[in-house]
């Protein structure tokens, strides 16, 4: 190594340092943006680094360099209008398309070494290993998140698509890309073995997603993201490259312990949801309440007068809190009752909204005091004492029919809203979650229903509570 590409990697040793120094400050909601402004700015240090050893080493031709700059221009300029346009509620969706371009793209890597490789049949298994493993892994989270994004976004249905034989293919699919990785490390020229292994690993990623719906579909998103994380780090092998080695075994070694945290908080097995369909009840009639007759509308005034006279009040957020973009009128609702003298405090259960932490990032936006914050195993115990538990635009993960087996939350932990005294639903309609099922929370009597799009009622509330307390 000459002293050039020695002073390069001093440079990405830096720059994976500050990866984890970003990680590690993203533990906490008043760190998170420091640690993102840290991680990116190491990010465009490496590219840089990189572009420079390159210009250094002359190793490029001009055809090189157009597509390098056309490549990084077109990239640069898509990412950064997508991630300032992007509405909050369509983020997953964003996250899921990113996954997919970052596993295409390590597995475009190792397709091209193997294609261009002036000798491919006396490569050793230290290129042809990693590269079949970079193939199967990008390739699988490449169509996997496209599938996923197209769920998210509606595009695909977002309940489990099963189809006669999907089980057994899921289970074939792998046993036939393990058998093309052996072929391609064994025989690295083989281009029947490097086409296979692609087209394999592409059906596997449609025919593992598909399946996967209702509760399990967060769990999925982690996994593809871990995934992403893994590939690059078999590119950063295959070009012999630290930081892109370091930099996806961190997202990859953070989405695993991100999947198995959502996996648990689900009760769910990560092994049975990719193999397919476990656990989501797909082959189960979704369960109904009883229909929009037996639920109990409420007015705001109604609901003022609830709120004005309790003495502890919960708040569960949901995704339609995301979709009306209603954070600050909860957080100016909270800061009111609290001010009034009434014990508030947010319940956030681990898959509510889209993403993970969407709840979080939702309210630190609002400046809701962390204090008040509470997760699901700690919020829990405390709903019998609620005088109002007041559920804004949350449904999935407040139905007690996850308690029974056969649907399509069974088993998935729930926050006990309808143990609290007296409840506020605030929702447009009787419209379903993401899970496609009726929740039996609507139907229960000490329910209200204040039918009315969260950032309007959540005003309306406020002004009403306003005269109350006055
Ligand atoms: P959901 O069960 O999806 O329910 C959201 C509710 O919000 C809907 O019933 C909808 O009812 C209401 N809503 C929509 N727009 C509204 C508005 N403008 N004002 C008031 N209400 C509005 O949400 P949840 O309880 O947060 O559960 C999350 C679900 O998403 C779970 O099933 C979870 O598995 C899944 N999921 C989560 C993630 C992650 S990582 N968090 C990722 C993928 C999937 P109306 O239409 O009647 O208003």
């Amino acid at each position: 190594m000459d002293t050039d590409s020695n002073a390069v990697h001093y440079v990405f040793l830096g720059t994976a340092a500050c990866f984890v120094l970003g990680l590690h400050l993203m533990n906490h909601p008043r760190t998170a943006r420091r640690g993102n402004t840290i991680s990116a700015s190491a990010m465009a240090v490496a590219i840089a680094a990189t572009v420079w050893l390159v210009i250094h080493q002359s190793t490029i031709t001009t055809t090189g360099w157009l597509v390098l700059a056309s490549g990084g221009l077109v990239g640069a300029a898509l990412g950064l209008y997508a991630a300032r346009e992007v509405k909050m509620t369509a983020m997953p969706q964003l996250v899921s398309l990113f996954n997919a371009v970052g596993g295409g793209a390590a597995a475009l890597i190792a397709v091209n070494d193997l294609l261009q490789a002036e000798n491919p049949a006396g490569l050793g298994a230290r290129v042809s290993l990693p590269g079949a493993l970079d193939i199967v892994i990008g390739a699988v989270t490449f169509s996997g998140s496209l599938i996923a994004a197209a769920k998210l976004q509606g595009v695909v249905s977002g309940a489990p698509v099963v189809f006669p034989g999907a089980r057994l293919l899921n289970v074939l699919l792998p046993a036939a890309f393990v058998a093309g990785a052996v072929w391609l490390v064994l025989s690295p020229d083989s281009r029947t073995a490097l086409y296979g292994l692609v087209a394999v690993a592409l059906l596997f990623g449609v025919t593992m997603v598909l399946p996967i719906g209702g509760a399990d579909m967060p769990v999925v998103i982690a996994l593809l993201n871990a995934f992403t994380g893994s590939a690059v780090a078999m590119a950063g092998f295959v070009l012999n490259e630290t930081a892109l080695i370091i930099a996806g075994m961190l997202v990859s070694s953070s989405g695993g312990i991100l999947t198995k945290l959502m996996a648990d908080a689900m009760n769910r097995s990560i092994a049975n949801i990719v193999v397919g369909g476990f656990g989501t009840g797909d082959a189960a009639p979704a369960v109904t309440a009883g229909g929009a007759a037996q639920v109990r509308p409420v007015s705001g005034d109604d609901v003022a007068i609830q709120l004005a006279y309790a003495r502890k009040v919960v708040f569960v957020p949901g995704y339609g809190l995301a979709a009306a973009q209603a954070q600050h009128e909860l957080g100016d609702l909270a800061k009111l009752l609290a001010d009034h003298g009434i014990d508030v405090s947010y319940a956030v259960h681990p898959v509510a909204g889209r993403m993970p932490g969407h709840m979080n990032v939702l309210l630190a936006e609002a400046n809701v005091p962390y204090t008040q914050l509470k997760e699901m195993d700690d919020v829990n115990p405390e709903f019998p004492q609620a005088d109002v538990a007041l559920v804004i635009g949350a449904n999935d993960v407040t139905n007690p029919i996850a308690r029974r087996p056969g649907n399509a939350i069974s088993g998935m932990p729930i926050l006990d809203v309808d143990k609290a005294k007296s409840v506020v639903v605030i929702k447009r309609s009787m419209g379903h979650g993401y899970a496609g099922i009726d929740n039996e929370l609507y139907t229960d009597p000490k329910t209200g229903m204040f039918f009315t799009d969260a950032k309007k009622g959540l005003a309306e509330l406020k002004a009403a509570v306003g005269e109350f307390v006055s």
